[in-house]
């Protein structure tokens, strides 16, 4: 297997382990807050979202459910086209919880807009969600991401959860990849 640090594959460092950690134990603080005295239950979406929803749900003080779902998105490459098919369920029923769904990265917000009008027939008690990136095509839409980490430049990114072609989900840090890369 290749080593980690996957040699010369990265061409920049966007958002360091500390910088994540940092802002996952900010973000879990006014969570805490918000949800003080209440059942919350964590919606995540696999696999981008795996890393943010440990380290989350573990920064967290109260007592918290998780539950998962899997959905593909038709489109090609890099953009998701807002057509989305559920692959798996949750195995809750969520009406009359509170629900914040968990994502990694907020891009055209199609996959989270679908999923925010899919949840919301289920009749939560209420529904935010937390988005530990956000790229400026997302500020341009109406979705409302109540918990926000880092507003990130419109570039491709991997790492933390993220993956080109499957790999470099396990990196502890965010960046971009070297040219040759996509050349490969
Ligand atoms: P939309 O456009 O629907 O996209 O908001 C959300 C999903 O698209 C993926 N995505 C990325 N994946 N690097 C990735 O590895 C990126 O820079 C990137 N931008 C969007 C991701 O799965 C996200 O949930
Ligand atoms: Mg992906």
């Amino acid at each position: 297997m290749e080593e980690k640090d996957l040699g010369n594959d990265l061409a920049k460092v966007l958002i360091t382990e500390e910088q994540i950690q940092a802002k996952i134990r900010e973000l879990a603080e006014q969570i805490d807050a918000d949800y003080a005295g209440k059942d919350l239950l964590l919606v995540a979406v696999l696999k981008g979202a795996v890393m943010v929803m440990a380290d989350l749900s573990r920064a967290l003080r109260s007592h918290v459910s998780l539950d998962f779902m899997a959905v593909s998105s038709y489109g090609s490459g890099t953009k998701s086209s807002g057509v989305v098919r559920i692959l798996k369920d949750l195995d809750t029923d969520i009406s009359g919880k509170h629900v914040l769904i968990v994502e990694d990265i907020v891009d055209s917000g199609l996959t989270l807009s679908w999923l925010i009008d899919n949840l919301r027939t289920r009749q939560p008690a209420s529904l935010e969600v937390c988005a530990i990136m956000r790229k400026p095509e997302a500020v341009k839409t109406e979705i409302d991401v109540r918990y926000i980490g880092f507003d990130i430049p419109n570039e491709f990114v991997v790492g933390y959860g993220l993956d080109y072609s499957e790999k470099y989900r396990n990196l502890p840090f965010v960046g971009t990849l070297a040219p040759h890369v996509y050349s490969n």
